[in-house]
């Protein structure tokens, strides 16, 4: 080996000096980016319209899922007035199977606000852009650094995580957000913040990784106060679930003759919100199993003869577990389903968006494969 090559390694084991890192990073993104549909080429203009759209997409959606909607929209409406122009009826078909709906509608009235308010073109800093529909403090500074090169540094969870590790932060999320937030910002570079941003994220989701993280062949390790300590993947610190008390409550589930299965829809809003279930009671810490039958009549309707099944089924929702005792009945041939529900055959009652919960409950009852 060449003295040249020696002095070269050397050099690279070296620790990575804070002023290097950005450039290290920087360096490491213009080989190994991700090619993502919204990304403008190396040295090409960047389209805010463009950033934005995928950033309100990519909110609580993963990249892959993202991909394919993206080029819908960019295809049918490839600029901001053209997305003003459409119908919100439009939009929110195109929109059909990426969820939260609200952030459909926050685009077509973002778009509409930058059309009236900002003559058709994006503003370029945080404070401006926060005022738009569907812009909080995140997406906010996604914009202004991707599309504009705002010194400002957008922390989602992959950064969140990666700036966690490379500093050994110890306090534990949430309460450690802030001290993360600075720490973030303490990377943002001269130039080419947006590319910064960028690269943390696509760092985060090669390398960096919630477990097993690929520290061997990170540019950063060398200077990574948790790889260098042996603990990388313990980071970030998360203070442990609370888990709550136990709930406890019954469902009923009604056959009627003609092999339909009585069920009704969940509230759109809160735990399980728009699926599908059998009627149940409430699920209470202090649940009275033996007041359960007084329920059924309201709930499942007409007077039927109620068989309780042995055990319970259980389930462990994030904040509590729960414990469901079921109830069987048969009703006769055209019974009508009570208010709010409604008869489903029960070869058809899996294709219901049905949560895990209520698989289990048909299971216990017989009806359709075990989840
Ligand atoms: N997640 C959120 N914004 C992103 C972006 N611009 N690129 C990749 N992943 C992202």
């Amino acid at each position: 080996m060449s003295l040249t090559g020696v002095t070269a390694r050397r050099k690279d084991t070296q620790p990575t000096a804070e002023a290097d890192r950005p450039a290290r990073l920087l360096a490491w993104y213009d080989r190994h980016r991700r090619h993502l549909p919204w990304r403008a080429a190396p040295g090409a203009p960047r389209d805010a319209y463009r950033v934005w759209l995928s950033e309100i997409m990519l909110q609580q959606t993963t990249v892959r899922a993202v991909a394919p909607y993206f080029s819908t929209f960019v295809a049918r409406w490839p600029d901001v007035g053209a997305l003003a122009a459409a119908s919100l009826d439009d939009v929110l078909k195109a929109w059909a199977g990426l969820g939260y709906y609200s952030r459909a509608r926050n685009l077509h009235a973002c778009a509409g606000t930058v059309m009236r308010e900002h003559g058709g073109t994006f503003p370029a800093d945080v404070a401006a852009l926060r005022r738009l529909p569907g812009v909080g403090p995140y997406t906010a500074a996604a914009i202004a650094a991707i599309a504009f090169d705002r010194a400002v540094m957008p922390v989602d969870g992959n950064i969140e995580r990666v700036v966690a590790r490379l500093f050994a932060v110890e306090d534990m999320l949430p309460q450690a957000k802030s001290r993360i937030h600075e720490l973030a910002e303490s990377l943002v570079p001269q130039t080419r913040a947006g590319d910064m941003a960028q690269a943390l994220m696509d760092l985060g989701a090669m390398l960096c990784t919630p477990r097993n993280p690929s520290c061997a062949m990170c540019p950063f390790n060398d200077g990574c106060a948790a790889y260098l300590r042996g603990d990388a993947a313990t980071f970030p610190r998360k203070a442990p679930k609370k888990s709550g008390a136990p709930r406890f409550g019954a469902a009923f589930v009604v056959r009627r003759a003609d092999g339909k299965v009585l069920v009704r829809t969940r509230p759109a809003k809160g735990l399980l919100g728009g699926m599908t279930e059998v009627p149940t009671t409430a699920w209470s810490a202090g649940f009275d199993l033996a007041r359960a039958k007084d329920e059924a009549p309201r709930l499942a309707g007409a007077a039927l003869r109620w068989r309780c099944l042995a055990g319970t089924v259980d389930h462990v929702f994030t904040h509590f577990p729960l414990a469901l005792t079921v109830y069987v009945a048969t009703a006769p041939r055209g019974t009508r389903a009570p208010r709010g529900m409604r008869w489903v055959a029960a070869d058809a009652v899996h294709g219901e968006a049905l949560p895990t919960l209520m698989r289990k409950v048909l299971a216990h009852a017989g009806i359709g494969p075990a989840p």
